[in-house]
């Protein structure tokens, strides 16, 4: 039977968990504000908008994903919140500080595999602790302890290049858990993995998330993913990227893998599905893509 046939609730339709859940989590203290964020890029062929005025707010301990078409500029949005990039336009604020350049408040898994290849799994943990004058025994201790909660405590004396690839990134979700940021930010870190790791991943990094006091921004363009792993989805349209709509998720938690299947899920994902395919929201793609650079 197909989605049409169905009779599903609306996305917007909240069950009473849900509805105190998000109440709550709207009561907690903002970690992230990102206001009129705007980042163009000017090069001999023209100018292009990659973000155009993005406004959102991140609260303590949510989960929220960004999700919208290739080329929106979800990684640019994640480099700029990382620190790697200078917004155009517009500010990032972690904890009220205004974001300048990397700091240790942001911890980052990137999709490709980032771990150095002459370090053992638990040198790799180690990495960032002891750069930061941590004594070896302390950082030693403290990495056995990661790799412990992404279940890898066994592989602690390994090198990357025996791990699989889920494997991989637990050991990069620890290096940066490690650090002990307020937020981690995560592009498209399962985006490599086969359809069955990647479920094991997703369903792993909810186990972390509940033990860990942390708030996660995490980009993706799998639907199923956005809506299974968080609270809100921030879905960006293209050219210029820019927020489309935030979806406060009407699934219930603790998340489980048959929930893919409930009427909320179904009709969440429909949802998004028409927001990121609708021509409409992608308009104004051509003109803006190659609009000539003001002279
Ligand atoms: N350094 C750069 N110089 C020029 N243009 C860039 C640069 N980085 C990104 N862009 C452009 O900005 C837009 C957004 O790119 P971005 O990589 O952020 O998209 P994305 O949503 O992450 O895409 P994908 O889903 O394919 O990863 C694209 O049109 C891209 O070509
Ligand atoms: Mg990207």
């Amino acid at each position: 039977m197909s989605n049409d046939q169905l009779e599903l609730p609306s996305y917007l339709h909240h069950t009473d968990e849900v509805k105190h859940r998000l109440a709550e989590i709207r009561e907690r203290p903002t970690v992230m504000s990102l206001s009129g964020l705007t980042r163009r890029f000017e090069s001999a062929e023209g100018s292009i908008t990659a973000l155009d005025a993005i406004d959102f707010e991140v609260r303590a301990r949510e989960f929220i994903s960004v999700i919208g078409p290739s080329g929106c500029g979800k990684s640019t949005l994640i480099r700029l919140v990382a620190g790697l990039d200078t917004p155009t336009a517009g500010e990032i604020w972690v904890d009220n500080q205004p974001v300048s350049g990397p700091g240790a408040d942001r911890g980052m898994v990137f999709q490709s595999y980032t771990l150095f290849p002459w370090l053992s799994v638990k040198r790799n943990v180690m990495f960032g602790l002891r750069m930061k004058g941590m004594a070896r025994s302390a950082a030693q201790k403290k990495a056995l302890e990661w790799l412990d909660l992404v279940g890898l405590a066994d592989f602690a004396d390994h090198y990357p290049a025996q791990l699989s690839g889920g494997m991989k990134q637990r050991v990069a979700i620890a290096r940066a858990l490690a650090n002990e940021p307020r937020i981690l930010l995560m592009d498209e870190p399962f985006g490599a993995l086969d359809a069955q790791t990647r479920c094991s991943m997703q369903s792993h990094l909810l186990k972390i998330w509940d033990a860990v006091d942390i708030t996660i921004l995490f980009i993706t363009h799998d639907l199923e993913e956005a809506i299974y792993l968080s609270d809100r989805i921030v879905v960006l349209g293209a050219h210029p990227g820019r927020v489309v709509e935030v979806i406060e998720v009407p699934v219930a938690r603790a998340r489980h893998p048959d929930q893919f299947l409930s009427g909320h899920f179904l009709a969440t994902k429909k949802r998004l599905e028409s927001l990121i395919y609708d021509p409409e929201t992608h308009s104004k793609r051509r003109s803006e893509r190659m609009s000539p650079v003001a002279a």
